[in-house]
């Protein structure tokens, strides 16, 4: 999912002298939070000021090849719309690379935070470009340590400058197979969503966060199938039952036989063992969250396979008329069920993954430029611009966001606060 594209500038004056706005805007406003505090990383962009490029202008042609880019910026940097995004930042927002390595796409999927060690978690790409794992190799699940990370900052004197934290490797079961989502800490531990690879199944299960990385499987099949390869998981805030996507990304990477079964959302009792679909009808169900009170989901369907290799062209080819959409559903809180399905958001760059939500409702989901954040009512107030591929972040804790970037990780050190993750059991 490495997509290295370029950062296509728009041209004309219209582009020009747009830094203002957020100034005027907040200025004006009883908030005085963001008054004359714009982050130094931060380039507010209004839209009004791109609402009409002109027939000379430059216009995108491409959502994967082409960033929206006007004022020609140097990632990373905060991409802000509209003035609520500097709630979100605050005054004092950074944003670096914090962990690298440029030949291996070691930080993909599978973002967990653990308060108690401060250590983030990551599985590497499982199949796709730089992850170096296939049908015949297993992806690899790692960490760095916060701490740690908190420590080289400030050793390195650095105000928004990269710094490169070691990477270790978890030693995990065999029975961990090509991760790709995970949530928590539930009750203490990990809780992974796995691929499977080759005839091995995708499964559900804890793993121990500390040594010696433990596992317990929690399911593995649909009432005796093989699910076709589990793609990420949330515990529900309120009734603490677990929902999860299957799709077929195992076997359009071939490292999964041909599915058995539609894509779709499942609903699994862990108390009760009983697994439901809640949702189907998408073409390709991935990320997957809640809201904090848990009435409403949200489901990305991302559009070509292509999108997700970083293959222009290649082997599944590459189509812009798929869905890059957030779907936005009602959670019947009797039967589980996902109802009432309408368009949240539908991202202008890449295919929205993971997602995230924070305390005020906003929602964030890592795109083909980096994370991207609409507000509850679907607006695209800003971005975590990297200017290359997020598939998935966390928060880790009041005012830090770990946002995984394939060869890299980085650290946003914002206002905003996620939801609770491991509250939620
Ligand atoms: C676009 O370019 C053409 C050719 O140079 C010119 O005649 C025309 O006025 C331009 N249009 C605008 C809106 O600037
Ligand atoms: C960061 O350190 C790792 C080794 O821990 C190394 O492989 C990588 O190249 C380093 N990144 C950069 C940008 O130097
Ligand atoms: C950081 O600042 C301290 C004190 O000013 C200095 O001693 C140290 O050498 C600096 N470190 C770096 C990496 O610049
Ligand atoms: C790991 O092993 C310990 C000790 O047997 C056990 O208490 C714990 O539940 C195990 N954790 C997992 C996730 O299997
Ligand atoms: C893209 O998908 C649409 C809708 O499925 C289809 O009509 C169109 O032919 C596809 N285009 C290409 C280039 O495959």
């Amino acid at each position: 999912m490495t997509t290295r594209s370029s950062l296509l500038p728009m041209t004309g004056a219209l582009l020009v002298g747009l830094a203002a706005f957020a100034y005027a805007k907040t200025n004006d406003a009883s908030d005085t939070t963001s008054v004359g505090a714009l982050p130094q990383q931060a380039v507010t962009i209004d839209p009004l000021s791109f609402a009409v490029i002109g027939e000379n202008g430059t216009f995108r042609e491409n959502s994967i090849t082409s960033f929206f880019n006007p004022t020609n910026t140097s990632p990373p940097f905060f991409q802000v719309f509209d003035p609520a995004f500097l709630d979100i930042l605050g005054p004092h927002a950074t944003i670096r690379s914090v962990a690298s390595n440029p030949d291996f796409a070691f930080a993909h999927e599978a973002p967990i935070w653990n308060p108690e060690t401060d250590d983030f978690f990551f599985a590497s790409n499982d199949g796709g470009a730089l992850g170096f794992s296939d049908l015949n190799h297993n992806s690899k699940y790692g960490k760095i340590n916060l701490k740690e990370v908190t420590k080289a900052i400030r050793d390195a004197n650095a105000s928004t400058s990269a710094v490169n934290v070691t990477v270790t490797e978890l030693d995990l079961p065999e029975t961990i197979q090509m991760t790709n989502g995970g949530t928590g800490p539930y009750h203490g531990n990990l809780l992974l969503i796995t691929s499977g690879r080759g005839p091995r199944p995708p499964s559900i299960a804890l793993v121990n966060p500390n040594p010696p990385h433990n596992v317990t499987v929690l399911l593995d099949n649909f009432f005796g199938r093989q699910f076709n390869s589990l793609n990420d998981i949330k515990v529900h805030p309120t009734n603490g039952k677990f929902f999860f996507t299957d799709v077929t990304y195992g076997f359009l990477n071939q490292f999964r036989p041909a599915p058995l079964m539609p894509s779709q959302v499942y609903r699994f009792d862990p108390t009760a063992g009983s697994v439901r679909v809640v949702a189907d009808g998408m073409l390709r169900p991935n990320g997957i969250a809640f809201t904090g009170d848990g009435n409403t989901a949200y489901v990305k369907v991302t559009k070509d396979l292509a999108f997700i290799f970083g293959v222009v062209g290649g082997v599944f080819g590459n189509n812009q008329t798929n869905p890059a959409t957030i779907y936005q559903f009602d959670v019947d809180l009797t039967t589980h069920t996902f109802v009432n399905r309408r368009v949240f958001a539908y991202t202008d760059t890449g295919i929205p993954d993971g997602i995230q939500v924070d305390t005020k409702g906003n929602v964030y989901s890592g795109c083909g430029d980096g994370v991207q954040v609409w507000n509850s009512q679907g607006i695209l107030i800003g971005k975590f611009f990297l200017g290359t591929t997020s598939s998935n972040m966390a928060f880790a804790g009041k005012g830090r966001l770990v946002i995984n970037a394939e060869t890299n990780i980085f650290l946003a050190e914002i206002a905003a606060e996620g939801l609770d993750l491991a509250s939620f059991t």
